[in-house]
């Protein structure tokens, strides 16, 4: 299992007829198992890359290839929870083939189970966004992708999530793919952070972390993140990444 990513340009067209160019180049490869972090400025391309590497936008040059039969697991940038159905139906539509083990295991990893039966409107955005995490997951996915999942919450609130995503995707074999705007994040989460421009998105730096996850306590992760951080501080195009 093997997602390729060759983008050689991906443009919008306004109301007026005018082109922008949203992806200006972005190639990359990532094996079942890996964690790839893309790190850029806000309206570099992130969501619009995602949505073409998920297959819900075809409109682009250059090649994406995964493997046909991949199980697509998509936490998108804002919840998108059936409003109407309680946590549980949101998931259990997701995935109807998910067995009652499965996802009681879930909700317990999540910290959802006293909030089975609650609907989507009566909770916080951390909530939602576990939900939404426990609906992607629920489908057993081989490719994840995780659009800002950290983003707006408090800082212990996140930390806590970040863990639990963390052991979500220890326990499976996929490939994922996360954004953040926190170098943090990435570090502690990441195989891989590929650093992207404004737009249109370009690779700056792709930068393999070595260091296994499940061994990276807070001084390893201190020191990796610093060490990317001088690559980046030498180099003032990189920076433009954060
Ligand atoms: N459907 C669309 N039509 C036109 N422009 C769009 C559309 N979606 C996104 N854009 C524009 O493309 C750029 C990149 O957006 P996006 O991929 O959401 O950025 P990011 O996720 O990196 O913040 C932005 O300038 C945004 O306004
Ligand atoms: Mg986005």
């Amino acid at each position: 299992m093997r997602l390729e990513v060759d983008i050689t340009s991906k443009k919008f067209e306004s109301a007026a007829g005018e082109q922008h160019d949203v992806i200006g180049g972005v190639s990359f490869a990532l094996d079942a198992g890996e964690v790839g972090v893309l790190v850029g400025p806000s309206g570099c391309g992130k969501s619009t890359m995602l949505r073409i590497l998920a297959g819900l936008d075809h409109d682009f040059q250059g090649r994406v290839s995964r493997p046909v039969s991949a199980r697509i697991g998509f936490v998108f940038q804002e919840p998108r929870l059936l409003p109407w159905r309680s946590v549980e139906e949101n998931v259990r539509i997701a995935a109807p083939l998910a067995d009652e083990a499965k996802l009681s295991a879930l909700f317990d990893i999540l910290e959802l189970k006293a909030h089975r039966n609650h609907f989507p409107g009566e909770l916080s955005l951390g909530l939602a966004r576990r939900v939404a995490l426990a609906r992607a997951f629920a489908v057993e996915p081989d490719f994840l992708i995780l659009d800002e999942p950290l983003a707006s919450l408090d800082v212990a609130l996140a930390a806590r999530l970040r863990d639990e995503i963390a052991t979500l995707v220890e326990g499976r074999s996929m490939i994922t793919l996360l954004v953040t705007h926190d170098m943090d994040d990435a570090v502690r989460l990441g195989d891989r952070v590929i650093l992207l421009s404004p737009r249109p998105a370009r690779i700056l730096a792709d930068l393999p972390i070595r260091t296994p996850r499940s061994t990276r306590g807070d001084a390893e992760t201190a020191a990796i993140k610093a060490d990317i951080m001088r690559r980046i501080n030498g180099d003032p195009t990189k920076q433009a990444a954060l």
